[in-house]
């Protein structure tokens, strides 16, 4: 059975003390399972604190992002092993808030990859289409070419891999896309990995959808068969909504 992972990204928000409050609230009500593993994505700042809060907890630790070189001249960056320090598990990595914002393209998303796995860090690698390049038809293009940095992997990091698909039309919008066009996308990308390794390594890739995920729609977007966890932004900043997304996330044994 392949890994689940219910992450929560909380993007640029929460000071430490509002950090702290929400951890605190969430191992007091996390009830661990099997079958999916909870992450929490706060900012850099926070994260040597809340490593220490989540010690002795199943709730795992990622961060948002990183740079590829392990230490030198770069004003503003934060290197792999700054991270391992920290006592981080996951990184998200090619967000398309850091694709638009910050100019990331798939050369700086591989270096970025190759630099978490160097480090024994698991990345979560976001690909998704905007919506002009889905009203034109693209959006399977895109996500393909996104995909090929993959072809820079060896085959045995893969295990170390997730990918998220979240379409930029549905982050932050409200505008959730339906469990059956999620599925096709996943499906599509699932097929994309096994062309690119084979059938077993696109078997054993977590696939998350990201995009307005909330508690009342997380079950049917994860009831379906490639949709393997959710990449929560606004609603995992709330601790009776992450909860909730983690609860009611569905456990179809496939
Ligand atoms: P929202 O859940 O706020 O739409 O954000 C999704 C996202 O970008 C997670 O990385």
């Amino acid at each position: 059975m392949r890994k689940r992972i219910i992450a929560g990204n909380w993007k640029m928000h929460k000071t430490l003390v509002e950090g702290l409050e929400l951890v605190e609230a969430l191992k007091a009500g996390y009830i661990p399972d099997d079958y999916y593993e909870a992450v929490v994505h706060p900012p850099f700042t926070l994260l040597h604190e809340i490593s220490k809060a989540l010690e002795g907890s199943d709730i795992k630790l990622g961060a948002q992002n990183l740079f590829y070189e392990d230490e030198g001249a770069y004003t503003g960056e934060i290197s792999p092993l700054m991270l391992k320090d920290a006592g981080v598990d996951y990184v998200i990595i090619g967000h398309s808030e850091r694709r638009k914002y910050f100019h990331e393209d798939n050369d700086i998303v591989l270096k970025k990859v190759r630099a978490a796995l160097r480090h024994g860090l698991k990345p979560i690698i976001c690909v998704g289409e905007t919506l002009e390049q889905r009203e034109a038809g693209k959006a399977k293009d895109v996500v393909a070419d996104q995909l090929s940095i993959l072809r820079g992997i060896s085959i045995g990091d893969m295990e170390e891999i997730a990918i998220a698909y979240e379409p930029v039309w549905a982050i932050g919008t409200g505008r959730t896309a339906t469990p059956e066009l999620a599925e096709e996308m996943h499906k599509f990308i699932r097929e994309t990995v096994a062309g690119i390794f084979n059938r077993d390594v696109a078997n054993n890739l977590p696939i998350l959808y990201g995009g307005s995920v909330k508690p009342n729609n997380v079950f049917d977007l994860t009831s379906e068969e490639d949709i393997d966890g959710a990449l929560v932004g606004g609603a995992s900043l709330k601790v009776d909504s992450f909860l909730s997304i983690i609860k009611n996330a569905a456990r179809n044994i496939i």
